[in-house]
């Protein structure tokens, strides 16, 4: 029965190739060991490719540390909308800026709120909104649903990911006269001496009374502050200073 079925195949590959049944097999077995070296060269040069270019195992790596950055500016803040992938992905909710690389599905180039990367998306998220004229921290006019909208955010983003910094804000303050002038005022520069951010020329003001018309303050409000620092704490040893106020 072997026997028939070994010279039914001797037959069929003289048959189909021409080729005697001993050079057949070691025709095959070069191709097979070729095949074998071949292979494993390339499986070899894929592993070092996979070091150097952002292959799917490398994005699977986990990510680094949250950084702080302190206080930036809002053109700082865009430095970290995902264009530069060997950067953090940051974004801001009233002020507060916080490392959304864990979410760069979400946030990273090509996701849905991409968008908000790199800016404080606060009134956009307020009024659930995807427009241009929306993309920034500005509060003005917002009515108390967007701001509520706009608190619940701001919960979800404290709970789910580090703070890692604030926006230097440009405040317009209504100086009782119809015109209205660009004042730097953050939790910590309120008081400080004029000075240039973004082309706006800010004047020194009294901490009180910037308090009482920030509008835009970052969240000057006491859970939301406590929480934040909070979570910082735990990842995160830096933002000492800021710890301390
Ligand atoms: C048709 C409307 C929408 C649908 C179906 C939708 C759906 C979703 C879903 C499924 C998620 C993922 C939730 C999770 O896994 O945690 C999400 C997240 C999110 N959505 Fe929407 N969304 C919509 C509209 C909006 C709008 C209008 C905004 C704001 C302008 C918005 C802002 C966000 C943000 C910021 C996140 C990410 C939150 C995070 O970082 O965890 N969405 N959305």
């Amino acid at each position: 029965m072997v026997q028939q079925l070994w010279e039914t195949v001797k037959e069929s590959i003289t048959a189909y190739t021409g080729l005697s049944p001993a050079t057949f097999f070691t025709a095959l077995a070069v191709g097979l060991a070729l095949y074998y070296v071949v292979s494993n060269l390339f499986s070899s040069s894929d592993d070092g490719q996979s070091h150097h270019g952002g292959g799917f195992e490398e994005q699977m790596q986990p990510l680094p540390p949250p950084v702080q950055v302190g206080e930036i500016t809002e053109e700082e803040l865009k430095q970290y909308d995902g264009s530069d992938s060997k950067k953090p992905l940051l974004m801001a909710i009233k002020g507060q800026i916080y490392d959304v690389s864990q979410s760069r599905m979400f946030y990273g180039p090509g996701g849905p709120y991409a968008l908000f990367a790199g800016k404080d998306a606060s009134r956009a998220l307020a009024k659930m909104s995807f427009e241009d004229k929306d993309l920034n921290g500005d509060l003005t006019g917002l009515g108390v649903f967007e701001l509520e909208a706009l608190q619940d955010w701001e919960y979800k983003f404290m709970s789910k990911y580090v703070k890692v910094g604030t926006v230097k804000t440009t405040v317009h303050v209504n100086d009782g006269a119809a015109e209205s002038q660009a004042r730097e005022a953050t939790e910590t520069e309120a008081a400080k001496p004029a000075e240039v951010v973004n082309g706006n020329v800010s004047k020194p003001t009294e901490p009180a009374e910037a308090a009482d018309r920030d509008v835009a303050k970052p969240a000057e409000d006491g859970p939301s502050e406590t929480a934040a620092k909070e979570k910082t704490e735990e990842t995160t040893t830096a933002d000492d200073a800021e710890k301390k106020e």
